[in-house]
């Protein structure tokens, strides 16, 4: 048997005539730019994570970079992140001209710990950028409780989490900003890049429409420093034919995972972790293993290639040498890079093919 690692056209077959009859009335509408169904979509992302505002922009990246933007975060000022994850967290921070700052995370479920994120903290901190990772909420009261104590704003980067939840409240309602990317392979994935920035507050929302159209709020008139992050309509279109079964996709996915932990019991490595009053979407559903190199190849050979999430940990990237991270110094990402294994994870993974990925690694001399 072969296993695609990711499959992200399985849903454009499923989907295929209402996504094309979307595609053509987009296109043939000819509102390119922030149409109808980006303001369609904003609202409806706004209601599914339980905020006010939602504002579309080019990708979870920018969400990201005019969030801290709209905090008016840059030079001399901190802002905490996690080096267990995708750059673009620490990039955003870079691009405002602060400094990036890691504080180590959970050895078993891989995100924030908050013990560690108050370590970090000075009189420069201004915001922390939790993030979701792999589909689970970072700790938000322990977080939300040392923002109020030092007067920190929380940027959620939701990138890898959208439908997740943390006794009932759902990701991105928790911060200032909450930060949504539609890459393709994401649990709701546009045909291209797009993103979103959800908030409760009414003045940054509209800081943010400001933001994404180069600072304009009358054509032609610039009040603020812009960029040009506008969602398309043509994306807009194609997310809204998925949101609706984005709910579902999350619980298959969710069977899934619970499948893999019944089917892996026993066996000498970790299951991901959840922490209590977590709703997990597991955008990755990944194990821990000394022998992850070994494992790997051995799945590979039976036709089920991976991906290792996140091989290098940010602090020990080359582009960050200048921040003095040194290997030991953030020691439980650094044991993640080391030991982590993704398995295949997509709602359209049947149970045979997670059958035989067990059957495999079961099949492995630990
Ligand atoms: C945790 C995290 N944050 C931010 C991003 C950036 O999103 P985008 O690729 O849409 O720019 C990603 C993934 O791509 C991500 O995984």
């Amino acid at each position: 048997m072969k296993i695609p690692f990711l499959n992200p056209v399985a849903q454009s077959h499923s989907l295929k005539a209402e996504l094309l009859a979307a595609v053509e009335q987009s296109i043939m509408a000819g509102q390119f730019i922030l149409g109808p169904n980006v303001t369609g979509l904003e609202q409806e992302i706004a209601r599914y994570s339980g905020t006010r505002f939602g504002i579309g922009v080019n990708s979870g990246s920018d969400a990201l970079t005019l969030a801290l933007r709209a905090l008016e975060i840059g030079p001399g000022d901190e802002v905490i992140t996690t080096p267990f994850t995708y750059i673009a967290p620490a990039e955003s921070i870079h691009q405002m001209g602060a400094r990036i700052v890691f504080a180590d995370v959970d050895p078993r479920t891989f995100i924030m710990d908050p013990a560690a994120v108050a370590r970090r903290i000075t009189p420069r901190t201004r915001a922390i950028i939790p993030v979701h990772l792999f589909g689970q909420m970072a700790p938000m009261a322990e977080l939300q409780a040392l923002a109020r104590q030092h007067k920190l704003a929380i940027v959620e980067d939701c990138a890898q989490a959208i439908g997740a939840t943390q006794n009932g409240q759902p990701a991105g309602s928790q911060g200032e900003l909450g930060c949504f990317s539609f890459y393709p392979t994401k649990n709701l994935g546009a045909d291209g890049d797009g993103g979103m920035i959800v908030t409760q507050d009414e003045a940054l929302s509209k800081k943010l429409r400001m933001l994404r159209v180069h600072g304009i709020e009358r054509r032609y008139h610039h009040d603020l420093h812009g960029f040009n992050s506008r969602l398309d309509d043509l994306q807009a279109a194609i997310l809204r034919v998925k949101l609706p079964h984005l709910t579902a996709w999350n619980q298959r996915r969710a069977a899934l995972a619970e499948r893999y932990n019944r089917g892996l019991a026993g066996l000498p490595l970790h299951c991901p972790q959840v922490a209590a009053g977590n709703g997990h979407v597991y955008h990755v559903y990944a194990i821990l293993t000394a022998k992850r190199d070994a494992l790997q190849e051995h799945l590979a050979q039976n036709g089920i290639p991976t991906l290792i999430y996140y091989p290098v940990p940010l602090h020990l990237q080359k582009v960050y040498a200048d921040l003095g991270g040194k290997l030991g110094y953030l020691p439980v990402a650094e044991e993640l890079s080391r030991t982590i294994l993704p398995l295949p994870m997509y709602p359209e993974l049947t149970d045979e093919q997670a059958d035989y990925v067990i059957q495999i690694i079961r099949g492995f001399a630990f």
